[in-house]
């Protein structure tokens, strides 16, 4: 049957699916160095997530007062409870002021201090001198970071000639049977037809999986269509038990208002007007990490002491600032507060509400991108023709818990260093492998399975029921019979997936198909996440078990591993985290009590 899909074949050296900020800084290294280069993007380039990043992006650049990458590093080390790889942390946090000097020669209009520097702000957990101070090291171009960036990365892309399929979705790796990647099978929504693209090397800068949740800062796009293809491809993601909550999504509708606003002197109170943070993180107060302050918040509600008629959420006052500053360095944010929950933000509190914000796990990478097999004897060995970057990867610098603005440094660190890779070992213009009969067969009786699905529940009914489970049954804090409930409820929601429903047949802007396709690529990532999180029995970073209190270096020191085959059988393993620097700049950061 699958073979009725005819399909047009490209030839590129490289080919990178997401057209958000990690993907773009590759295709800008490699479109540089005369690799030919395609990028894939489900949306218009510019309206990919990274244009919803706000407060900024951090690097030791110090503008407004001292600072060195190894302060930056020993503050992620910190931030990700000891379960980041502290080789690839060294390397983001040394690499990062050199990356943002390019971003700006690229044209990004960050915002400027009065003597013409890049101006730098406080995010959570960022300090000076191994924990001492307050750093200001996260560069802003006002609250709008992300938006300047990916504008100028995708202007930059286009004045080097990559080639961009925009519109088209990717639908599957296409893997030859010694495991190679020899490239991927997309759909063009815009005229229905099928594209085969084949490269010696696939980069997958797909994003995030918020959407698994009901409430979430991610756009509705966020389906991590790359984490999912590579479930399919029976290779491992990793550490997808956490899930970050951004203390300040705006209440009952999901709306991000940045970190920067606490950065900016903003504070939380809880109905006793009460700044409760001092008493949870009595140094960092406000500008804790963000596991902490979701903690705390949920803890203040959970008391009774959240504010509004029902007690379920809490207040974030920006209002005693100069309406000055808030208009120069806030004005996205004041804006969305006002839409978003009718608040002018120079008088009133904005009522906030810990919300989804960030998978720390992800694809399995080393620090140059590539993509790890660690189910291989040598945990080292990596997937030939395959790398990942941005919050699809997990290379990983966040570990169990991301600080705010390290997202935005991951994208452009990672996406120059994949590019830097491919440079390397990919030969420009080089044959391509033939593509394996099954490898392509596989892609579209999917897509042929979900086009012609005929049973009797809708994609909406399977989603919402995916979507609450998550939000109930692994959100901020988790118990073992939480989460052994939600494994049981995830396997009920994941049941109707042979029976969905799907109405129009056409191949020309299917929405009904288009969400179908993604919600199946959000199912394997709801079924790992929830079945890694009830077999980690500690708490690290934003995975809080209340049946485990305790981080656990003993037995828990290690990264899990989730595969998920096709009737959605989650199998778990581990690798070990890297204890070890790739200089001697810097010596491994050993584990201690994290308190902020
Ligand atoms: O709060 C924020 O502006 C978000 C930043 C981040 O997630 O890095």
């Amino acid at each position: 049957m699958s073979t009725s899909y005819p399909y047009t074949e490209h030839f590129y050296d490289v080919v990178v699916v997401g057209a958000g900020g990690a993907g773009l800084r590759s295709v800008v290294g490699m479109s540089e160095s005369g690799l030919k280069t395609a990028c894939i993007s489900k949306v218009f380039p510019t309206r990919s997530h990274t244009v919803a990043a706000q407060g900024g992006v951090s690097a030791a650049l110090g503008n407004m007062g001292p600072d060195d990458w190894r302060w930056h590093m020993y503050d992620t080390v910190k931030g990700s409870d000891w379960l980041g790889d502290q080789d690839a942390i060294e390397y983001m946090c040394k690499e990062g002021p050199e990356a943002i000097v390019e971003l700006e020669h690229y044209g990004v209009p960050f915002s400027r201090t009065e003597d013409g520097k890049i101006y730098q702000r406080a995010f959570g957990g960022m300090t000076t001198n191994f924990g001492e101070g307050t750093a200001q090291r996260t560069c802003a171009a006002a609250d709008r970071t992300g938006h300047a960036m990916l504008h100028t990365l995708y202007q930059q892309s286009l004045k080097r000639k990559a080639e961009f399929f925009i519109e088209y979705f990717a639908l599957d790796l296409l893997m030859d049977d010694e495991g190679r990647c020899v490239g991927i099978i997309a759909w063009n929504l815009d005229d229905g037809s099928m594209h085969v693209f084949r490269a010696q090397l696939v980069v997958l800068a797909t994003g995030g999986y918020g959407r698994a949740y009901f409430s979430c800062t991610s756009a509705h796009t966020c389906t991590g269509d790359g984490n999912a293809m590579v479930l399919r491809a029976g290779l491992p993601l990793q550490d997808m038990e956490f899930v970050q909550f951004h203390p300040s999504g705006i209440y009952g509708a999901g709306v991000l208002i940045t970190e920067g606003a606490r950065g900016e002197g903003g504070y939380l109170l809880n109905s006793e007007g009460e700044r409760f943070m001092e008493r949870y993180a009595p140094s960092a107060k406000d500008l804790a990490s963000r596991d902490v302050v979701s903690r705390a918040m949920t803890i203040e509600i959970r008391e009774g002491r959240g504010v509004g008629i029902n007690k379920d959420h809490i207040h974030l006052h920006l209002d005693h600032l100069d309406p000055d500053i808030l208009q120069e360095r806030l004005p996205g944010i004041s804006e969305s507060a006002k839409v978003f929950s009718g608040v002018d933000v120079t008088k009133e509190p904005i009522p906030v509400l810990p919300t989804v914000h960030y998978n720390m796990g992800g694809i399995p990478t080393n620090y140059q991108g590539e993509v790890l097999n660690p189910s291989l004897k040598n945990e080292k060995e990596t997937v030939p023709g395959l790398m990942a970057a941005g919050e699809a990867a997990c290379v990983s610098v966040h570990g169990a818990n991301r600080l705010g603005s390290n997202s935005l440094l991951d994208l452009v660190v990672f996406g120059r260093s994949v590019a830097k890779r491919a440079n390397e070992i990919v030969e420009k213009n080089s044959a391509h492998v033939p593509i394996p009969k099954n490898s392509l067969e596989k892609a579209l009786d999917r897509f042929d399975k979900f086009r012609n699905a005929n049973g009797s529940t809708s994609t909406a009914t399977i989603r919402l029921e995916m979507q609450k489970t998550m939000q109930n049954n692994c959100a901020v804090f988790r118990t073992g019979e939480v989460l052994d409930e939600g494994k049981k409820l995830m396997d009920k929601a994941y049941q109707p997936m042979s029976d969905i429903s799907v109405s129009d047949r056409s191949l020309i802007w299917n929405s009904d198909l288009v969400e179908t396709l993604e919600l199946d690529n959000l199912m394997g990532q709801a079924l790992t996440t929830v079945h890694s999180a009830a077999n980690r029995k500690e708490s690290r970073g934003a995975h809080a078990r209340e049946d485990f209190p305790e981080r656990d270096d003993k037995n828990w020191m290690v990264h899990s591993l989730s595969w998920v085959d096709q009737n959605g059988k989650v199998r778990l393993g581990e690798r070990k985290v890297h204890d070890y620097t790739l200089t001697n700049e810097i010596q491994y950061i050993a584990p201690k009590a994290r308190v902020y």
